[in-house]
């Protein structure tokens, strides 16, 4: 096992990949429907679906061009499984399966989540196992504790907004735009992250777990409460709404190291583009001895070589999965 073809299609980005040996990228494409998207302030499921139909066949094309392979030279598929939008997973998966099929090749479904943990192992400078990782998406919040490629543990995750959900709805709510998360990021340069002490969620200190729906309600609190203010203040409620989840998002993952033991971290997922949180990452990890494992910021969004990189190690143990195999909405097992 050696050339895999990645395919991710779970929310709206339609991606291909090969990877060689789990970790040499040969090409990456992402093709992004944020345009189709946006007029609508947040992803329209049924239109993902359409889009990623149109798209799969000239992306996988385009991944193998860039490569400059045929889908001869190809050893096996990895496609994403779940968790996401079952439309727009349904796309890839069936693709997957009927190519792997054609080809007379392996292929296996895998975790998106586990496959955003690969994205740090494809950093030119991987981690040693174990080490502490945080998964910062717009769907998900958690902390893992990483032993090997394929074992990774919950240590925590959100009780109910994910990290980047909330930078979406405060984008929403003061009405910048869609995707918000990187243009939140962007005004908050301009402002100053102490002005409004906006809430921690701290839940048990000892624990791993997070809450993001109290700071939204308080920063839609503050826009209603301060009507003919807020607008000249959108800087200062990006940053003070930065400072507030970055300032939790970093203190766990380090307590978390510390816990485990080991002194590594590792930050994946859209968010892990934030340039506040890499770099209060990086400073706390500093300063408590840690080693510290970022993505590359074309890694960190949705994408196809994390999950091939995932997916080899799978079938480099012999596994391929049976043409029944179904997607999943939510998450299931890592
Ligand atoms: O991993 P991802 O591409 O898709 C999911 O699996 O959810 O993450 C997308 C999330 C969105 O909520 C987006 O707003 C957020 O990542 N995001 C950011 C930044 N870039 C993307 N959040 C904060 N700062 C950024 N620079
Ligand atoms: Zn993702």
């Amino acid at each position: 096992m050696k050339t895999v073809l990645g395919i991710e299609t779970s929310c709206d980005e339609t991606a291909a990949a090969v990877v060689n040996s789990g970790n040499t990228i040969l090409s990456s494409v992402v093709a992004s429907q944020i345009a189709v998207h946006a007029p609508y302030g947040g992803v329209v499921p049924e239109l993902a679906s359409r889009k990623h139909l149109e798209s799969i066949v000239p992306v996988v094309g385009q991944a193998l061009a860039e490569a400059g392979i045929t889908s001869r030279q190809l050893d096996g598929i990895s496609v994403t499984r779940g968790p996401g939008l079952v439309g727009a997973l349904l796309v890839g998966f069936s693709f997957a399966k009927a190519y792997a099929f054609a080809l007379g090749i392996p292929w296996v479904g895998i975790n998106h989540l586990r496959g955003h943990i690969h994205s740090v192992l494809l950093s030119p400078s991987p981690p040693q196992f174990p080490f502490a990782a945080l998964l910062v998406s717009g769907g998900h919040t958690s902390i893992y504790k990483v032993t090997s490629p394929t074992h990774m543990e919950v240590m925590g995750q959100t009780r109910d907004d994910a990290a980047g959900e909330a930078f979406d709805k405060i984008s929403k709510a003061m009405g910048l735009g869609y995707p918000g998360g990187e243009i939140v990021g962007k005004i908050a340069e301009d402002g100053d992250p102490h002005k409004i002490p906006f809430p921690r969620a701290w839940l048990d200190k000892d624990k791993f777990d997070f809450s993001f729906s109290g700071i939204k309600t308080s920063v839609n609190r503050y826009i209603q409460t301060h009507p003919d203010t807020w607008e000249n203040e959108k800087p200062d409620i990006a940053a003070s709404f930065q400072e507030a989840v970055v300032e939790v998002l970093a203190t766990k993952l380090i307590l978390a190291a510390k816990r485990l033991g080991c002194p590594r971290v590792a930050v994946a997922g859209g968010v892990a583009a934030n340039t506040c949180l890499r770099e209060r990452i990086t400073l706390m990890a500093d300063k408590a001895g840690m080693s510290v494992h970022l993505p590359d910021l074309s890694l960190c969004g949705d994408n196809a070589a994390m999950i091939a990189a995932a997916g080899y190690h799978s079938l480099a143990a012999g596994e391929c999965a049976p043409l029944d195999l179904d997607v999943f909405s939510r998450v299931e097992k890592m």
